[in-house]
Order: C-alpha cells, then sequence, then structure tokens
C-alpha cells in the first residue's frame, strides 16, 4: 500500500488558506470550486459563459476551480442539456480565453472529462429522444434488471450499445485525446467525473459491470485512461471521483462498499493518479450527491411545468420524479461534509491529496475536515454555493457562512436546459445586497 507515513506534505493542522501541491501544480489555498455544471454548450457564447461562470471564483479567490463535467466524444454520453463537447481541439483551443483568465488571477483550473454512459439524455429525456431517434447509450454491460424493468415499464428508453474490447480502448483514447487538448488550452489538470452514475462508475461498479475481458475489473479502465492522457498530455495532474456506492437502494444488492472504495483509492494512487475525491453515492444519479431540501419552489414554477412534461414525457411522469425527489430528500439530510468519513478512510490509506465536498457551508465546517487529529482531507470544496455566490470565496474565507441552503431549487430546473444559477429570491436578494454593500470584494 502506499502508507499513510510516506505523505509528505502533510502539516497536522493545515488550514484553508495553506498553498498545497496537486501532482506538482501549486495551489494558494486548499478551497476549490466543486465541479457544477456551466451549461455552457459548443456555441459561439460557450467561451464567454464559462468565463462569466468561473473567472469570479478565481478573483475572489478560490485556490482551484473544477471546471463541470465535459463530454469527450463527438455524440451521445451528454447527461444532461446544454453540456460541453470536447473532442475538437478548434473549440478546446478556444478556452484558452478562459484558462489565461483565471491564471490572472492566480488561480488553477483543471477540466473535468466524461461520458454518461447509460446515464445519457436518450435514456431519461424524452424530448431529446424524439429529436435523436437513432442515439442510445453506451454500455459497459447488458444494463441490469431494474433498469430494464424499468424500460419495459415505459419509464426510461433503454436501447444500450455494449462495448467491445476494442470500443472500450477507443474510449479510453477519447479521454487522452481531450486531455491533451485541454493542457495545449492551458489547463492546470484533468479531473474524471468518476462517479453521477457516469461510464467511469459504470466500469467500477458490479452492479453495471458483468464484462468477462480485461475490464471485468472496472479500474483496468481508469488505467487504459491514465495511459492514454499521459500519451496525449504528458505528466498533467490527473484527478479521479472515487465512488462507495453506499447510499443505493436496498434491493441493489452488488454496490461498491466503503472498502470497496478504499481499495480502488490506494489502487489508483499507486497507479500515478495525483489526488482522489471520495464520494458516497448510489448506483444510480439521485438525490445521494446533492443531500438537502426537496425543490419545491422548482417543481412548482408555473412557467417550467409544461417544459419538465415534455422532458419527462408527460405531466403524470413527471409527477412520479417529482414524488421520487420528495422522498430521496427526506432519506438523504445535508450533514456538512457528509463524505468526510470516508475521505479520512481514503486518506490513511494513500499519499496523494483527498479531496472532500458536500455540504460544507462555513469555514469552520472546511477547517474541521483539513485539521484535528485525524484530518479527512487536504483540500476542500463547495459546488451549490457558488451557483448562489459566485464570488463566494471571499466571503468564506474572511470566516462568513454561504447563503445556499441545499434547497436544491438550482438543480431540477436544468432538465429543461436552463443555465445552473439560485431560484431562490430570498437568497438572490441577500446576494444582491452584499454585492452593494461590498462584501465580495476580495481586496
Ligand atoms: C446542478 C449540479 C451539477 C453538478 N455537476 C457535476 C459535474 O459536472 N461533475 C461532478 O463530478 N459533480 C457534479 N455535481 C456534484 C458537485 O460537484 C458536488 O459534489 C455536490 O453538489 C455536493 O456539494 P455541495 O453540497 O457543496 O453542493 C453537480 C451538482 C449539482 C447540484
Amino acid at each position: 500500500m502506499t502508507g499513510r507515513e510516506k505523505r509528505a506534505t502533510d502539516p497536522a493542522d493545515a488550514t484553508l488558506t495553506e498553498p498545497i501541491e496537486i501532482g506538482g501544480v501549486e495551489l494558494r489555498n486548499r478551497l476549490y470550486r466543486a465541479p457544477l455544471l456551466e451549461c455552457a454548450g459548443n456555441g459561439p457564447d460557450a467561451v464567454e459563459t464559462y468565463i462569466d461562470e468561473l473567472e469570479p471564483a478565481a478573483e475572489s479567490g478560490a485556490g482551484l476551480i473544477f471546471q463541470g463535467a465535459s463530454i469527450v466524444t463527438e455524440s451521445g454520453g451528454c447527461a444532461a442539456p446544454n453540456m460541453t463537447r470536447v473532442h475538437d481541439p478548434a473549440f478546446v483551443d478556444r478556452l484558452s480565453a478562459l484558462t489565461d483568465r483565471i491564471h490572472d488571477h492566480g488561480s488553477r483550473i483543471f477540466i473535468q472529462l466524461a461520458h454518461g454512459g447509460l446515464r445519457s439524455m436518450s435514456l431519461w429525456h424524452s424530448e431529446y429522444r424524439t429529436r435523436n431517434p437513432e442515439e442510445g447509450q453506451l454500455a459497459v454491460s447488458e444494463p441490469p434488471v431494474q433498469l430494464r424493468a424499468a424500460d419495459r415499464a415505459g419509464l426510461i428508453d433503454l436501447d444500450p450499445d455494449v462495448l467491445s474490447t476494442a470500443e472500450v480502448y477507443d474510449l479510453a483514447e477519447a479521454f487522452g485525446r481531450a486531455a491533451g487538448y485541454a493542457a495545449d488550452a492551458g489547463y492546470d489538470g484533468i479531473h474524471l467525473s468518476g462517479a453521477n452514475m457516469g461510464i467511469i462508475q459504470q466500469f467500477l461498479s458490479p452492479y453495471y459491470n458483468d464484462r468477462d475481458d480485461e475490464f471485468a475489473d472496472g479500474v483496468r479502465f481508469l488505467l487504459a485512461v491514465r495511459d492514454a492522457v499521459r500519451e496525449h498530455a504528458g505528466a498533467i495532474p490527473l484527478v479521479t471521483k472515487v465512488p462507495a456506492e453506499t447510499a443505493a437502494p436496498p434491493f441493489v444488492r452488488t454496490r461498491l462498499d466503503r472498502d470497496d472504495a478504499v481499495t480502488i483509492a490506494e489502487r489508483l494512487a499507486e497507479a500515478g493518479y495525483d489526488a482522489l475525491v471520495p464520494v458516497e453515492c448510489s448506483v444510480y444519479w439521485d438525490m445521494s450527491l446533492i443531500r438537502g431540501a426537496y425543490p419545491d419552489r422548482a417543481w412548482a414554477a408555473e412557467e417550467l411545468r409544461s417544459e419538465y412534461a415534455a422532458v419527462f414525457g408527460s405531466r403524470l411522469r413527471a409527477r412520479a420524479v417529482s414524488l421520487l425527489n420528495r422522498l430521496q430528500a427526506r432519506q438523504f439530510p445535508a450533514e456538512p461534509g457528509w463524505n468526510a468519513d470516508l475521505c479520512r478512510r481514503v486518506r490513511e490509506r494513500v499519499d496523494v491529496p483527498v479531496l472532500c465536498e458536500g455540504g460544507l457551508r462555513e469555514r469552520e465546517h472546511c477547517e474541521a475536515v483539513l485539521g484535528g487529529p485525524e484530518p479527512a482531507a487536504d483540500l476542500v470544496g463547495l459546488g451549490r454555493p457558488f451557483y448562489a455566490e459566485p464570488r463566494l470565496p471571499a466571503r468564506l474565507l474572511a470566516g462568513k457562512r454561504a447563503l445556499c441552503e441545499s434547497c436544491n431549487n438550482c438543480t431540477v430546473p436544468q432538465a429543461t436546459g436552463e443555465p445552473g444559477r439560485c431560484h431562490t429570491p430570498r437568497i438572490v436578494r441577500r446576494r444582491a445586497r452584499l454585492e452593494r454593500e461590498g462584501a465580495y470584494s476580495s481586496e
């Protein structure tokens, strides 16, 4: 194992403002913006959208920014509307305007590379399916019985295309090529979307992976991606989320437990991954990843109701999704730092930085994760609070609590193509007042 005793950069009581390195890249502090969809697409305004979305985080003091998931293939694989594709070097080259801006403010930016696999829009988005009738989903294996039953019941549109061994290597190569384009565009690192029911999690998870070739061991896919990244992007820092499927429903018998996640993390650290982000999640894309309240305001919004019906196939199906949302909000309360215990277990076993995100809203929460006799992590990240306050680091580093209440009203409208932003008027008004009062000035 890569022993805890080998951890080199490890002050026992690291604080949020202390610098740290990931894979040789120096970060000015330990606060990062977790990957969140920017819904920037690939159109003429894409780069400006990214700059508008991410520059405020850099300008206000974030050490590291993880750009939200971008898809490595030319078609398919998008989990939500308006995701960006990064298969085209000419497009990725334009993103150097973004990386320059982030660097001007002393911050660093990693791009997150992804493919949805089964969790692609053709599975769940009725309008998309009608517009793209030929498009199915890349699959690691034949889909699990529960998904096949949901398909027969008309709840989802399953059309799996199980990857051959050669196609798995091609997919890994697509990750590597995109990493090479990103390195050329000035990105400081590569983050892989290893959870959220994307294809990487599907390789890792015994729920999805029933292969009989070398990729029956799902870590082998991450090793193939590593090889491709190293070939195309050299020694650029490489990070991935590592899932523990502890929040899967009880009817899911085969899943990754915490021990599995720790073992995967150890293998990845040994294989040269430069940092790891352990997350407790389900085998599905559900509220275990975005714990918090039922987004009542988002579901009740009159102007979005007919759009939800179009997205989910009918008003009845939209109501069923909303009900599921309500049940899950009860099941997964948003404890501050809900991934900290898993992170601590991983951190005991690896010598690379461990990153913790999920429910952190105060500097005190962050310091608790980073410090104490057994620190849980080396960096801490916040996600949804950046939708509410793009210049959040200025306030958080000054010891103020983030405004975000994890109400999740930012999440559901994205299914209709709405950009990620805070939809809760009380919070939007408070942010405007704080802005007028100069609370986000980082001087
Ligand atoms: C709307 C939305 C989009 C997200 N997009 C991504 C993503 O692209 N990649 C990813 O790894 N995680 C994504 N996440 C998960 C976040 O990175 C983060 O783990 C989660 O929001 C918990 O942190 P928080 O409580 O600070 O929001 C997303 C979360 C939300 C709410």
